[in-house]
């Protein structure tokens, strides 16, 4: 890693979609940094994101035809990965080709998750970026989300120094079903939702077990057993709504990938304590948006957030009639009724804390709490996660099968 400091990092995103746009207003909440170029594909969304730039005032952003361009340009230090997971080891092997040949003088990358859709994947992501000499932050957002960083400071500094280390996080993340069409074929997307979102659950549990300042390799994992199933969309109804919704190549009929997952990480510290994770993620969740709950347990303390729990909310009568929005909360499934809102999903989430923490760490030459190491590992976990629920059986680590597993939903022949 090139050891430098900045006084700002001049950013360029790579996709200008959903959660692209969703960092750019989170930087909004960030000290010294600039976004200075947009790559995606269509002229007409790079457009609207440099329009967008433009109006938060977050740089003078340029929009770049090809990838290669933008690296190649003089006020582009660090590169964001923000699109589809199917093409994130081409722009990795682009950006590393480019930093390799001194064309470009990128020196580090923070890429959105999950780091890769299978081990090998994973495992060539953290080598490019590490032959190409470059910084590397994982974007797990709820490790930053604001009560994870409140609730994990307090239960460790008051209730695990007096009482015991927790020894069990339960964490899940369920909504309505993804936004765009990639997200639902296995083989673009890598899985269904537990490679979509059970990325998130066992990142945050294993970062809430893990004690302050200590490597996230204290914990070892012992085991992983899942399951998965399809409980709503492979309905004949539901699949053909997907159908209608994002055109032949989401067939669920025939090609679904699991809508409900769950898993158990058995783990162990360092000194031997057995810890647990139980996570369970589903697309088939219909409340009124994105439900984000955690827990964090330990021998005399509970910690509990859930996302949906509020504290302002909102009632609108059946004569409030309008747009169906996102305005509310995150996959929001309703304009009437009680309705909780997330005053500030950015922050509540975690990608202001997150790119602040990506932003100073990359300006600054440190190495950021989670790296394409701690993509690797979730990716590993999840893969013993597809291959328990495959077999039915426990997998226990180190679990050298794992190297060249592909869930049976993203094979090219499922
Ligand atoms: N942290 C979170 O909670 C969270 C939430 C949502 C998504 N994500 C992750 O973020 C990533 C993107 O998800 P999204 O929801 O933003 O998806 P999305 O809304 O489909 O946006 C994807 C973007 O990537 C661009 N794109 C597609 N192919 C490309 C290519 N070959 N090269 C460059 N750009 C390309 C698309 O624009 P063009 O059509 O113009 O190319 C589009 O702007 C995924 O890895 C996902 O897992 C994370």
């Amino acid at each position: 890693m090139t050891k430098q400091t900045r006084q700002r990092l001049r950013i360029g995103f790579v996709g200008t979609g959903f959660i692209a746009h969703f960092h750019l207003k989170s930087m909004v909440g960030v000290r010294n940094v600039d976004v200075t170029g947009v790559y995606s594909r269509s002229a007409d969304n790079r457009q609207r994101f440099v329009d967008a730039v433009t109006e938060l005032g977050m740089g003078d952003c340029r929009s770049y035809e090809t990838l290669e361009a933008m690296l190649q340009a003089d006020d582009i230090d660090a590169i964001w990965v923000l699109s589809p997971n199917h093409t994130r080891l081409d722009i990795m092997r682009t950006i590393h080709a480019e930093v390799k040949a001194g064309r470009s003088k990128v020196f580090a990358i923070a890429c959105e998750k999950p780091l890769a859709r299978t081990v090998s994947e994973a495992r060539e992501m953290l080598h490019l970026a590490e032959d190409a000499g470059l910084n590397h932050g994982y974007l797990e957002n709820q490790v930053f989300a604001t009560p994870v960083l409140r609730g994990k400071e307090i239960v460790w500094r008051r209730a695990a120094s007096t009482t015991g280390r927790p020894y069990l996080a339960r964490a899940a993340e369920e909504h309505s079903g993804p936004h765009e069409p990639w997200f639902w074929q296995g083989d673009k997307q890598g899985g269904g939702v537990l490679s979509d979102m059970m990325c998130h659950s066992v990142e945050v549990a294993r970062h809430l077990l893990t004690a302050p300042g200590a490597a996230r390799n204290s914990l070892k994992v012992k085991s992983v057993n899942g399951t998965v199933a399809n409980l709503k969309w492979t309905r004949p109804a539901y699949a053909d709504q997907l159908r209608e919704r994002f055109g032949k190549e989401v067939d669920y009929r025939n090609r679904p990938s699991e809508d409900f997952a769950r898993g158990v990480v058995a783990l162990e510290d360092e000194d031997g304590n057995e810890l647990m994770i139980e996570a369970t993620t589903s697309w088939a969740y219909v409340g009124a948006g994105l439900r984000i709950q955690l827990e964090l347990l330990g021998p005399e303390y509970a910690m509990e957030f859930n996302s949906l729990a509020t504290g302002l909310k909102i009632f609108m009568s059946r004569a409030v009639t309008g747009d169906e929005g996102e305005d509310l909360v995150e996959k929001q499934n309703a304009e009437q009724g009680l309705m909780p809102v997330l005053e500030d999903e950015a922050g509540v989430y975690g990608y202001t804390d997150e790119n602040r923490h990506m932003v100073e760490c990359f300006r600054k030459g440190e190495t950021p709490l989670e790296t394409f190491h701690d993509g690797l590992a979730v990716v590993e976990i999840l893969m013993g996660l597809y291959r328990s629920a495959e077999t039915g059986e426990t997998v226990r680590f180190p679990a050298p099968e794992l190297e060249d597993y592909v869930p049976v939903v993203a094979r090219k022949s499922a």
